[in-house]
């Protein structure tokens, strides 16, 4: 049941609800991390209490879709019990013209995209904040790093013409820890012209685990929006 008021938490459930309606008994799917993506979670668990839906099996992108799967009653299983997923439905950051995404804002990145990447459907669900021209536009780029290349992968994201900054916890002191134990650097770009370049630059950085650009990886944006005061949901294929 949708109750929510504020506008940008509406678009989100609106968005997420209608990911969920496209999951079919007896997909695997993998299940994304995010405000977004909680929604999804909740809607994928209404659905299979209800018996709409059966014999679902979600593999979790970070400790809190886990959290959140365990919570609605979705089941869980691993890449190792699986030799194919269905669909996966993840939020993003920004999304561009092309489909391209920057993800990482909740430092689940790299899991997500081994997941999403895997998906015969990858399916992204975002409000219509993050849709944007150009990517890094609005966003810091996410990279995760292994703790002791920490102090190399900064100078050499310098001298890519990056700004990094060491992601700082909140209500924690210290830097933010990923589910993998690593570290986050958010880096600034003036602009990212070639995201397809930049994603394999930054990735053969030794001690880069993975950066937040999804280049070629999204099949479908789902957009929530507010039109005439009501939510609706835009499709881009
Ligand atoms: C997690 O690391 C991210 O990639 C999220 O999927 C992304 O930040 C979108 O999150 P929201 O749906 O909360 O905006």
């Amino acid at each position: 049941m949708i109750t929510e008021q504020d506008p940008t938490k509406l678009m989100k459930q609106q968005v997420g609800k209608a990911a969920a309606d496209r999951i079919k008994s007896g997909m695997i799917v993998g299940l994304g991390t995010g405000s977004t993506t909680a929604y999804m979670i909740q809607f994928l668990g209404e659905r299979l209490q209800s018996g709409q839906l059966q014999d679902i099996k979600g593999i979790p992108t970070s400790f809190q879709s886990t959290v959140l799967a365990k919570k609605y009653g979705v089941p869980l299983t691993t890449l190792d019990e699986v030799d194919h997923m269905d669909i996966a439905i993840d939020g993003a950051d920004e999304v561009d013209p092309q489909k391209n995404l920057i993800k990482g804002g909740g430092a689940a990145h790299t899991r997500e995209k081994i997941v999403d990447s895997l998906a015969e459907q990858f399916i992204v669900v975002v409000d219509s904040s993050k849709l944007v021209e150009n990517l890094g536009s609005t966003f810091l780029l996410p990279v995760e790093v292994i703790p002791m290349a920490i102090s190399p992968v900064i100078r050499a994201i310098e001298k890519l013409g990056g700004q990094p900054e060491l992601r700082m916890g909140v209500k924690k002191a210290g830097p933010v820890v990923t589910d993998e134990g690593n570290l986050v650097i958010d880096v600034k770009f003036d602009s990212i012209d070639n995201p397809a370049e930049l994603e394999k630059s930054l990735n053969n950085i030794p001690g880069v685990l993975e950066n937040g650009l999804f280049v070629g990886v999204a099949d479908l944006i789902l957009v929530g929006e507010i039109k005439d005061g009501q939510p609706i949901v835009r499709e881009i294929s």
